[in-house]
């Protein structure tokens, strides 16, 4: 039992090298961010659309065989008749408002060509004169955090898989885009937060904004 020889011991270290660089090989292809955490229900009760104040829901927003349609123009009204804020349609997760713990949004993306100078995805509240811990926006088929860092380019027309983990408790967020991570940035403060995704108009906004978002999932971090 004492006596590896050194043969041995030269064998052990080399696969327990192996084992480390493919182990590290690995980390850099995709990965299941919601490993860890529980999948909340989530139905209409849990979240509500917030469109145009003067146009019909109908108008605006559609979900069809499992794809929620949000569309806007930027000549539209904001969605309370007192907002001052750009036009959006977006759905709006209210029944999970949360200010503390590690929470996950998950959800595949599309956005049709043309769709520019929006955002199509949010972590809601922050310390002001912020509103918001994080925007995904689209800027010319380039998906930015804000308007300051590049997460993907060409995007427009095909489907792609959004994870966005916030932890409300060290004020950090991540974005991952098909598994990869693609943003690690600090939160914003605020004392209540909640995931939204659909189209808000931005500075340099197109006259028609779309995104189409399926699979949905809100999730929290197991404790
Ligand atoms: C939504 O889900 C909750 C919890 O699972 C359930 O209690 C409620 O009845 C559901 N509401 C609708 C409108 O389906
Ligand atoms: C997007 O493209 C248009 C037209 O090519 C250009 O005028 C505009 O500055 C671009 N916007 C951004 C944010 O790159
Ligand atoms: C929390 O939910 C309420 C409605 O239940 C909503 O009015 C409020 O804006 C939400 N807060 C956030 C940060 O979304």
């Amino acid at each position: 039992m004492s006596t590896l020889s050194f043969y041995s011991k030269a064998m052990l270290l080399r696969i327990i090298v192996q084992l480390i660089t493919w182990h590290d090989s690995l980390a850099w292809g995709p990965i299941d961010p919601t490993l860890g955490f529980v999948s909340l229900p989530l139905n209409r009760s849990y979240y509500n659309i917030q469109k145009p104040s003067d146009v019909p829901e109908d108008r605006r927003y559609s979900f069809c065989d499992g794809i929620h349609k949000c569309w806007v123009y930027s000549t539209d009204k904001p969605h309370t008749p007192t907002s001052l804020t750009k036009p959006r349609t977006e759905i709006a997760i209210h029944g999970y408002n949360y200010s503390s713990g590690v929470w996950q949004f998950e959800g595949y993306g599309y956005v049709p060509a043309g769709t520019s100078g929006v955002c199509i995805m949010q972590v809601f509240g922050a310390t002001s004169p912020h509103a918001s811990t994080l925007m995904l926006r689209v800027y010319n088929g380039t998906l930015m955090y804000y308007r300051s860092v590049v997460l993907a380019d060409e995007i427009y027309d095909k489907w792609f898989r959004v994870n966005v983990v916030h932890d409300a408790d060290a004020s950090k967020v991540k974005v991952y885009l098909d598994g990869y991570l693609k943003l690690e940035a600090d939160g914003r403060g605020g004392t209540s937060h909640a995931f939204k995704c659909g189209v808000y108009a931005q500075e340099g906004d197109s006259l028609c904004m779309e995104s189409r978002w399926r699979g949905i999932k809100v999730m929290k971090k197991c404790d």
